[in-house]
Formats: C-alpha cells, sequence, structure tokens
C-alpha cells in the first residue's frame, strides 16, 4: 500500500494554538505549503499586516518564524473553501470554551466550532483527506467528527472520490513558551487507528522531533493523556495554594516549603509557584471535561476529586480578595486600588479565565476605584472582560469603577494598594522609593505571584503581604 504524501496543509483556526504550531511546521517543512483559515477576516488581517505589533497574539520569537515563512509556504486566509479543498492533511485547532447554557451548561465543551468546522471538511475536501483534532476536546469527540466526515462520504452526490482518516494530535504548548515547546516537545502524541495517516503525520514532525519522543496511541488514548496533563498540571497547582493559606496562617514560608518538597525527584520541582489561581483557557475547561465525563460514567468519586482542584481555584481567588479587603480596614470603597498584571500568566496578551478578571470584580462589587494596568493584553480585552456596559449601570448603586493605566506609576499614583497579579519582569524590579511617593499612606503591596524584591519595597515604607508568607 502507497504512503499517503502531505504536500499541503490547511489548518482551521488562526488562533493561540493554530497560529503558532503552523509559525513551527511551515519552518520546518519549507515543501509544504501550508493555509491558516478563519472566519475572523479581522485575525486573517492582524496576521498578514506588516506591522508585527498588530499581530493577534504575543508569543516570543513568533513574529520572527511567521515573517520568514509568510507568503512563502505559509498563508493566512479565510477563504476556506480553497484551501480545505487543495489540502491532503487538515487541522481542526477552533475555540472549544466551556458550554454555558443546556446540557451539560458549565461542564461539557462547546463543541459548535468542530462540528462546524468537520461539516466544512466534509462539503469541501474532494480527495483523501487526514483530519487532525487539535483543539483540546472531551475523548470520544474524534468519533463525532468521524460520524460526521462518513456522512458526508456516504451522501456524496458529486460522486467526487472523498475518503478520510481522523487522528487525534493534541498540543501541549504553554503560552507565552509556544515556541520553545513547539520546537523542543517533550512528546508529540498521535492517537488514531489509520496506521498510514499516523506515519504521515509523524513524518512531518520528524523534520525536527527525534522519532523516539512521537507516541502513537489509540486515539481515545490520545484524548484522555491531554485531559488528565492538564488535571495534573492543574492538581499541582491547587496543591501548592492550598498549602500556601496554611502557611499563611501558621507562619511557615511557602517557598521554603516548595523548595524542601520539590527537592525530592519524585515531586519535583517545576510547576509548584504559588499564586491566584490558574488561569488559561485549558486547565479549568479541560478539568471541567473530566468531572462531566466521570459523571456521564457514573463515577462520582472521580467526578468530586476533580472537582475539588477548581473548588480550591476558586476559593484562592476569592479568599485573596477578602483579605485585601480586611487589610485595608475592611473598607474599599472609593479608594484607589492599582492592578498590576491582567494576563493569566507572564509573557502573554491572553486573559481567558485570568485571576485578574475575578479578583478586579469582587473589589469592584466592595466599591473600590480600580486602575489597571498590563504591558500587553489589548484595552478591548479588559473592557470585554470586566463588562465594562454592566459596569457603568452599576457604578450608582455603589459598585465600584475602574480605569486602564498607561504605566506602574499611573497606576499607583494616588492608590491606597497595588496588587500584582501577573509575574511580568517589569514588576519584578519596581522601584519602591519613588513609588511610594505617590501613593496615599498606609501603603500597601498584595503580591499574589511571590515575586517582588520585598525587603525593597517593606524599606521603601510599604506594607507587604506576600502568598505564602502573610506579613512581611
Ligand atoms: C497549559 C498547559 O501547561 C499546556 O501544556 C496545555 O497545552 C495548555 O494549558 P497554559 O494555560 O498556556 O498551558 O499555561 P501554564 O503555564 O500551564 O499556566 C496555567 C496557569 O497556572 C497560569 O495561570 C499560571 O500562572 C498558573 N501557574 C502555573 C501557577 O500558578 N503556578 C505554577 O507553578 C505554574
Ligand atoms: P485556541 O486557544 O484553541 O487556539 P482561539 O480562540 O485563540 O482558541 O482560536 C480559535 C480560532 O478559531 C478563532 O480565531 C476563531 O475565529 C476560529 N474559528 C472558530 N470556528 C471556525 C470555523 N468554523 N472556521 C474557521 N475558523 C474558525
Amino acid at each position: 500500500m502507497n504512503n499517503y504524501v502531505v504536500k499541503k496543509i490547511c489548518c482551521i483556526g488562526a488562533g493561540y494554538v493554530g497560529g503558532p504550531t503552523m509559525a513551527v511546521f511551515a519552518n520546518h517543512c519549507p515543501n509544504i505549503k501550508i493555509t491558516v483559515v478563519d472566519i475572523n477576516q479581522e485575525r486573517i488581517d492582524a496576521w498578514n499586516s506588516d506591522d508585527i505589533s498588530q499581530f493577534p497574539i504575543f508569543e516570543p520569537q513568533l513574529d520572527k518564524l511567521v515573517l520568514n515563512c509568510r507568503n512563502k509556504n505559509l498563508f493566512f486566509t479565510t477563504n476556506l473553501e480553497q484551501s480545505i479543498s487543495e489540502a491532503d492533511m487538515v487541522f481542526i485547532s477552533v475555540n472549544t470554551p466551556t458550554k454555558t447554557k443546556g446540557v451539560g451548561a458549565g461542564k461539557a465543551s462547546d463543541l459548535k466550532w468542530v462540528e462546524a468546522s468537520a461539516r466544512q471538511i466534509a462539503k469541501f475536501s474532494n480527495s483523501h483527506t487526514i483530519v487532525v483534532e487539535k483543539s483540546t476536546l472531551p475523548v470520544k469527540t474524534a468519533e463525532t467528527i468521524k460520524k460526521i466526515l462518513l456522512s458526508s462520504q456516504e451522501n456524496n452526490l458529486e460522486k467526487t472520490e472523498k475518503s478520510f482518516s481522523v487522528l487525534s494530535n493534541p498540543e501541549f504548548l504553554s503560552e507565552g513558551n509556544a515556541i520553545k515547546d513547539l520546537e523542543n516537545p517533550d512528546r508529540v502524541l498521535i492517537g488514531g487507528d489509520d496506521e498510514k495517516a499516523i506515519d504521515a503525520l509523524s513524518e512531518i514532525y520528524s523534520n525536527w522531533v527525534p522519532k523516539n519522543k512521537i507516541l502513537k496511541t489509540n486515539i481515545w488514548s490520545s484524548e484522555l493523556s491531554k485531559l488528565t496533563a492538564n488535571a495534573f498540571l492543574a492538581q499541582r497547582i491547587s496543591s501548592i495554594n492550598s498549602i500556601s493559606a496554611l502557611c499563611e496562617s501558621t507562619g511557615a514560608d511557602i517557598n521554603q516549603v516548595k523548595k524542601a518538597i520539590g527537592m525530592d525527584t519524585r515531586i519535583g520541582e517545576k510547576f509548584l509557584s504559588p499564586g491566584p489561581g490558574f488561569g488559561g483557557s485549558c486547565f479549568q475547561k479541560d478539568i471541567l471535561n473530566l468531572v462531566y465525563l466521570s459523571s456521564f460514567y457514573k463515577l462520582e468519586e472521580v467526578a468530586n476529586y476533580w472537582q475539588g482542584v477548581i473548588d480550591i481555584n476558586n476559593w484562592q481567588k476569592s479568599r485573596i480578595s477578602r483579605l485585601i479587603v480586611n487589610y485595608l480596614f475592611g473598607n474599599v470603597s472609593e479608594k484607589k486600588i492599582a492592578i498590576l498584571g491582567f494576563a493569566f500568566k507572564a509573557n502573554t496578551n491572553d486573559t481567558r479565565q485570568s485571576p485578574s478578571i475575578d479578583v478586579c470584580k469582587d473589589l469592584l462589587e466592595e466599591g473600590a476605584h480600580l486602575s489597571i494596568y498590563d504591558p500587553k493584553v489589548e484595552n478591548s480585552k479588559i473592557i470585554d472582560d470586566l463588562q465594562n456596559d454592566l459596569n457603568k449601570l452599576k457604578v450608582n448603586q455603589g459598585y465600584g469603577y475602574w480605569e486602564i493605566a498607561s504605566s506602574v506609576l499611573d497606576a499607583a499614583n494616588g492608590s491606597d494598594a497595588i496588587i500584582l497579579l501577573t509575574e511580568w519582569d517589569e514588576f519584578l524590579n519596581i522601584e519602591w522609593e519613588k513609588l511610594i511617593k505617590l501613593m496615599r499612606k498606609p501603603a500597601w503591596v498584595f503580591d499574589t505571584r511571590s515575586c517582588i524584591d520585598y525587603k525593597k519595597a517593606r524599606k521603601a515604607g510599604l506594607n507587604v503581604w506576600k502568598i505564602g508568607n502573610s506579613l512581611i
């Protein structure tokens, strides 16, 4: 049997996964034409912009890779029909947020964009197509994709030679580190039952990934591995965050505990930083999928176990808001508070599930005046996330208000407190002496990432609260 030869790839979805992944593919596979398609014209225009600061996604190294290949073997377009019809391989990298209504609301993933993509592939493809599931999806989604594709094969009125192989190839990249993760992955996972299709995808990766790092599994193991990896990572964060609260109550120091446990090679030192709770588009969504799946199979204990990871995460965010209010004499109404960092972590402009959103909303409920500064997040994102319109309506009812600041100094000017929520490099070297002069006294800094030079802040005269240390 002949092997499949991949000369043209189409990637549906030009987002945080599709964009960087295809930029890396294009750089390593100069002989493959890669087209990234999206229904969002603005997003495609941004990818095609001559001004790299207009790219829709901020990722270190990404601009260089895109500029190296764009309009050579990497194209960004909204022309879905053409790019699917000429592709030998189609990646589905569309968004799969948690459902907000209907069956499984609050737990299951909304698969409407995945389904729409599968229908478009079914409609426009005209030869054998390898369809690769790249978005994070619940287990057995590949099955749904297969069913849609097969029905189009059966009802193929134009009698073209349509046929499909479906693979699961989950993405493990972490935002802010996307290019490094894609260039040098811990492993690449390819799940499926068509060996020729698996080999074709494996062949592409082997242009830069050592063969022993390419794992081939059945499709469900691949899908479940992605959910499980994210659940385990999130569980570590909830674990260390739960201990951070205990440290604050008992006088232990979370950084000392972290070092002591991290030196146990079975535990390892990575992913043990306490913080305001995990955010990002994947962790909560994937655990909710696990919870939903476990309940579906009547494994309530398993569902409850994983739900606990999310419960701790929500508790961590709300306990931080509560303690800030308590330290500020139980009242933040009309007090100006500087919020440093709105992205869910450093080195990304993504705010999905960012703990900053919850902390800001809690403080607005208390009537605070927030001045928000983030070096990379666009103003329009903050406006969307804090539901600006709703905010305006509520101001008269004692709800707080917020504004966007242009720098750390601008945010701090006239404030009672600074809350550091994202560990941007820029915040590590704040000149506290200069800053405190602009603030109202007593001046506070709440460091939810344990990353500032607290000795300098104390010396300058600030009251310092640091996660996992309490007052120092
Ligand atoms: C995650 C997974 O790491 C990645 O493999 C998967 O493909 C997608 O989900 P991402 O969401 O980009 O990636 O970010 P990650 O670096 O994992 O951080 C997630 C959240 O956990 C962030 O809010 C981060 O601040 C927080 N975190 C991480 C901590 O609070 N402490 C840590 O030690 C590590
Ligand atoms: P992720 O983090 O999974 O990459 P994003 O939201 O960043 O998620 O990107 C998903 C992209 O997929 C969005 O730009 C969205 O417009 C696009 N998209 C969703 N559905 C379709 C579709 N049917 N056809 C083309 N693009 C789509």
